[in-house]
């Protein structure tokens, strides 16, 4: 672990911070009026989300999932399914759920999928960062911070082997020296 260094910050601590801002301005006025369900795909979600709904000023309600994941890979396995399920019911609820990145996309459209079965009044996602060019299934993606290009990043919540999450900004991660 120790060999591995960020490379180069893409983006720094204010500027996902006053992104971030935007978002929650954004969400709590397309919500405004409605029952509010947020959704955190643990755990890399957990920085964003914690900052997000700090700027959303409607009720909500906070939920977390946790889905399978890379594991200590770079690369997806494309095998999605839930490990944590939400602790609360989201009938006739308007289900927002927030995710660290879209990649390939199959998180998140497995995870638009399952919720959408149980009857809420909707469901939209938010993503802090997008890798279009990564894209294997289609998914909306209603709310997104940045887009980027097909780079591995870590910080704010995205990891390298479960490390490198508690990063204020985002980095690309350089390859090891040996
Ligand atoms: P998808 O299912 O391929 O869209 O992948 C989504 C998940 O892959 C995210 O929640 C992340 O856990 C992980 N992931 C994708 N790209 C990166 C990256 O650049 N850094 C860290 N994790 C990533
Ligand atoms: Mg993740």
């Amino acid at each position: 672990m120790d060999n591995w260094r960020i490379e180069e910050v893409l983006f720094g601590n204010e500027t996902i911070l006053q992104r971030v801002k935007q978002l929650g301005e954004k969400i709590s006025a397309d919500y405004k009026g409605k029952e509010l369900v947020v959704v955190g795909v643990l755990t890399g979600s957990v920085p964003f989300v914690s900052d997000l709904i700090r700027n959303i000023d409607i009720p909500m309600e906070l939920d977390f999932v946790a889905v399978s994941s890379y594991g200590a890979a770079t690369k997806s396995s494309g095998i999605v399914e839930i490990r944590k399920d939400l602790g609360h019911s989201v009938v006739n609820k308007h289900v927002l759920i927030i995710e660290d990145i879209i990649d390939t996309g199959l998180t998140l459209d497995y995870l638009h999928k399952s919720l959408k079965g149980r009857n809420p009044a909707s469901v939209k996602t938010c993503v802090l960062l997008d890798k279009p060019s990564r894209r294997e299934v289609n998914v909306t993606v209603d709310y997104s911070g940045f887009e980027i290009e097909d780079r591995f990043v870590v910080g704010y919540g995205l990891d390298y082997a479960g490390h490198y999450r508690n990063l204020p900004y985002i980095g690309v991660l350089s390859a090891p020296a040996d």
